[in-house]
């Protein structure tokens, strides 16, 4: 069965050739693209749809979030809103709750957010593990995580447990821990923090990941100068996120480099961070993502929308670039290819606008845009 959808006023494909175009059409056929050109030179398909002079654009790649998650932390944001400082240690409220909570009852909370992405536009999700910090309860998230996500990433070293010895408790990170998870996770992760994990506790952690053949990714410079960018750049991680305080040696050290500089643009918000310097590593030649970051602590949206909004409002990129990192930059960060592209051959992942053009998206911020979603060419909101 083919579907033409056609009449779409503005198409962003984010391939080199095919570009952003007026008045294209396209043929999405067995969940894949199979066609993209001129509305006047479709071809025929087996349904056809008038888009009426939308805007369709890849759906978004999120590629950090924390949605295996129980427990409600808006005491901690309003103190936060009232002049308190983000610290890590907050992460333990969630961990205690996400400890308590039923297998059934994370599942819900997740598959909830998961849709609740979804109606906004995201067609691919990255979840991670990070608030059991037990073997029990890493592997529960883990499994609940591969239920709700595209992929997962494994994140025992996101604090060390109230009560816990460091040494022992990253031995069990890297131990048992990570074997028990495996079956469940892609990639490894590290939050590479004061108030979390040092440098070298750090290599130690994404080390062991990688012998366990897992991608890597990290949480670098978020609150200081950790040390985590220059870390994940140095063992050639896919992604290293949060980067709000970056010296120029970050920024030339992420351009040389594959791996995406991912910025979090609504926790910035939320924990009144400076916005990371987006822009001057994209003037350098390097490659950025967005994401939202959702979790209960620092960034409770699902909204990749808000996230390019603020982007383009705040951060000066433009909504082309704000648009790339959202779907196509973002795919690199979890290394993919298929997804954040509109060409034939990708999945098609998809979404159409209630607006005529993707710059709608931040001159219009606040105002929910996306209309409908396809997800391996089936329609799903
Ligand atoms: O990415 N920074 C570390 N982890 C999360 C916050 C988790 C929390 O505070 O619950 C983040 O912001």
């Amino acid at each position: 069965m083919s579907l033409l959808l056609t009449n779409i006023g503005e198409l962003t494909t984010n391939d080199a050739e095919l570009g952003r175009r007026k008045d294209a059409a396209l043929v999405i056929e067995r969940g894949r693209i199979a066609w993209v050109g001129d509305a006047a030179s479709a071809p025929a398909a087996d349904i056809a749809t008038d888009l009426q002079g939308a805007a369709v654009l890849p759906g978004w790649v999120d590629t950090h979030s924390h949605i295996v998650f129980a427990g409600d932390r808006s005491d901690e944001f309003e103190a936060r809103m009232a002049g308190e400082r983000y610290a890590a240690g907050g992460i333990a409220l969630t961990v205690a709750a996400t400890r308590r909570a039923s297998e059934a009852e994370l599942r819900a909370t997740a598959a909830a957010l998961r849709a609740e992405a979804e109606r906004g536009g995201t067609t691919f999700l990255e979840t991670k593990t990070g608030y059991g910090l037990d073997v029990e309860s890493e592997v529960r998230s883990a499994k609940v995580a591969r239920s709700v996500a595209d992929t997962v990433t494994f994140l025992g070293a996101h604090v060390v447990p109230p009560g816990s010895d460091a040494r022992e408790y990253l031995d069990l990170v890297r131990g048992p821990m990570l074997q028990a998870v495996r079956p469940y996770v892609d990639a490894i992760d590290v939050f590479c923090e004061e108030g979390a994990f040092t440098v070298d506790q750090s290599r130690e952690v994404l080390e062991a990941g990688r012998r366990a053949g897992l991608e890597l990714r990290g949480h670098g410079n978020q609150l200081g100068h950790s040390g985590g960018v220059l870390l994940a750049v140095e063992l050639g991680a896919l992604s290293v996120d949060h980067c709000n305080h970056l010296t120029s040696a970050d920024v030339a050290a992420l351009a040389a480099s594959d791996t995406v500089a991912t910025f979090l643009p609504a926790c910035d918000l939320s924990t009144r961070e400076p916005f990371g310097p987006a822009r001057a590593i994209l003037d350098a030649g390097g490659t950025i993502a967005l994401a939202t970051n959702c979790n209960p602590g620092t960034s409770f949206t699902t909204s990749m929308q808000f996230c390019v909004a603020t982007a383009v409002l705040q951060m000066r990129l433009t909504i082309e670039e704000a648009v790339f990192a959202a779907t196509a930059a973002a795919a690199r960060a979890v290394a993919r290819d298929d997804v954040g592209v509109i060409r034939p051959g990708a999945r098609a992942d998809l979404q159409s606008l209630r607006a005529p053009g993707v710059s709608h998206l931040a001159y219009r911020p606040g105002v929910p845009l996306t209309d409908a979603v396809w997800k391996d060419g089936e329609r799903v909101v």
